[in-house]
């Protein structure tokens, strides 16, 4: 559920109407909804009451600092990926004790970064990560406290770039080496074994593979402590899938999936962190264009917007889906319209939906693309000199940009022309 819906025949987000905003900030834009992201943390948070948790909400989603702000406020923790996600979540007012550092190349200079500044606990890929840590943080003297993330090499059953708990992939040491890994752990200086950490991958839409991988995990806690190891929490990683396609994909609920983790390892008495981006931030966006022409082809009509694959990669890169919705409601009982929807980058790859079937638009209308929040305005670029699209943050009737577009002198002085020319 999410609070972006129809009302006096105009989408809302909550209760601004979108062409409201579209006059102010212009198009394109990223809009969220507060109460979206709100109520999308709380299903987690809720759904593991009782058991020792913290939701630490994967920011690589959306890590605009006032999403992440509307969630520490919450009492969210961060999972970040990179020395400037670190430094991002602190400026965001998020203390070092909530923020969890995963990802599989952290640098030395990223990890100084961290623990100068205070972490929660960093989750290891590889043995030679962890001697890199090991020896940064003793040379700083500090202990840190880490979990290995292990790969249990299970299929997730999604996109196979977003696939990560496969042996193939890149992720984490093999499940079957973690006794040794954890015994060179527990032997080397600065370092403290708190956890286990996995995720195996994300947009996942059926509950068997985490099933599969969190009794991988509950077998593997019950190992290592009789090897002496102190297991004492376990991060179960993010990727639950979100139903991009509502008409025809009903994901596993927030709360099920919760219960499978009571079931699965809630005898251990560990305490659970969690990293979900996607089912926080996905449907708490939209992105708003608008139809720039309406053009006629051989064989199609073409529906060409004023937003591109620079600013919502995921269509080009994972063949993905996101509704297109016009944001005037259409009328009752009108006839759908078959459109290839693009945008104006010169490659045929910029490509939103092929043969989509929508209601009519025309050219001047607004339309809004539904499950933006996650994975969009981050993954944007400045390809063909575009300026980064504003983002708007909701809350009630009230609404702020929250990064504003660029101007074009701001993206042009960028550039440094060396002395020679
Ligand atoms: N934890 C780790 C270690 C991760 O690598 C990820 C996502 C998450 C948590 C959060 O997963 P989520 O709950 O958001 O599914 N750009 C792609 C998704 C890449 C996901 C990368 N890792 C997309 O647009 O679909």
């Amino acid at each position: 559920m999410d609070h972006f819906l129809y009302r006096d025949g105009v989408l809302h987000a909550e209760d601004v109407a979108l062409p409201e905003i579209a006059a102010a900030v212009g198009t394109p834009f990223y809009v969220y909804s507060t109460a979206t992201l709100e109520r999308h943390f709380k299903l987690f948070d809720d759904g593991l009451a009782g058991l020792d948790h913290l939701i630490c909400y994967a920011m690589k989603a959306n890590s605009n600092q006032a999403v992440l702000k509307t969630l520490a406020a919450l009492g969210a923790g961060m999972d970040v990926v990179s020395g400037g996600e670190y430094l991002r979540a602190r400026a965001a007012g998020v203390p070092g004790e909530r923020i969890v550092f995963s990802g599989v190349g952290k640098t030395r200079a990223e990890m100084r970064l961290a623990l100068e500044g205070g972490v929660r606990q960093v989750n290891l890929e590889s043995e030679p990560e962890m001697l890199a840590l090991s020896e940064v943080a003793a040379g700083m003297g500090v202990v840190v406290p880490v979990s290995v993330r292990v790969n249990p090499d299970v299929d997730a059953k999604t996109h196979e770039k977003i696939a990560t708990g496969k042996a193939e992939n890149k992720f984490g040491i093999p499940i079957s080496r973690a006794s040794d890994v954890y015994a060179q752990a527990a032997r080397l200086p600065g370092l403290k074994v708190v956890g286990i950490d996995v995720h195996i991958g994300s947009q996942l839409t059926d509950l068997a593979p985490y099933e599969q991988a969190f009794l991988l995990v509950a077998a593997l806690t019950e190992r290592l402590r009789a090897e002496g190891h102190d297991i004492r929490r376990l991060d179960l990683g993010g990727g639950l899938g979100i139903p991009y396609e509502r008409s025809n994909q009903a994901p596993p609920l927030p709360t099920e999936y919760c219960d499978l983790i009571r079931r699965t390892v809630g005898h251990l008495g560990c305490e659970i962190e969690l990293e979900p981006g996607r089912l926080i931030a996905g449907n708490a966006g939209l992105m708003v264009s608008s139809v720039i022409y309406l053009k006629s082809g051989e064989d199609r009509d073409f529906l060409i917007l004023d937003s591109a694959m620079n600013d919502l990669i995921r269509p080009s890169m994972y063949a993905s889906f996101h509704e297109i919705v016009p944001v005037a409601e259409p009328a009752p009982g009108i006839e759908p319209r078959r459109y290839d929807v693009v945008g104006p980058v010169c490659e045929s790859g910029d490509t939103f939906a092929r043969q989509r079937l929508m209601s009519p638009v025309q050219a001047g209308d607004l339309v809004a693309f539904r499950s933006a929040g996650a994975y969009g305005a981050v993954m944007s670029s400045e390809y063909n000199t575009r300026a980064l699209i504003p983002e708007v943050l909701v809350k009630e009737d009230q609404f702020a940009v929250i990064r504003a577009r660029p101007t074009f002198d701001e993206i042009i002085n960028r550039d440094i022309i060396p002395e020679w020319l």
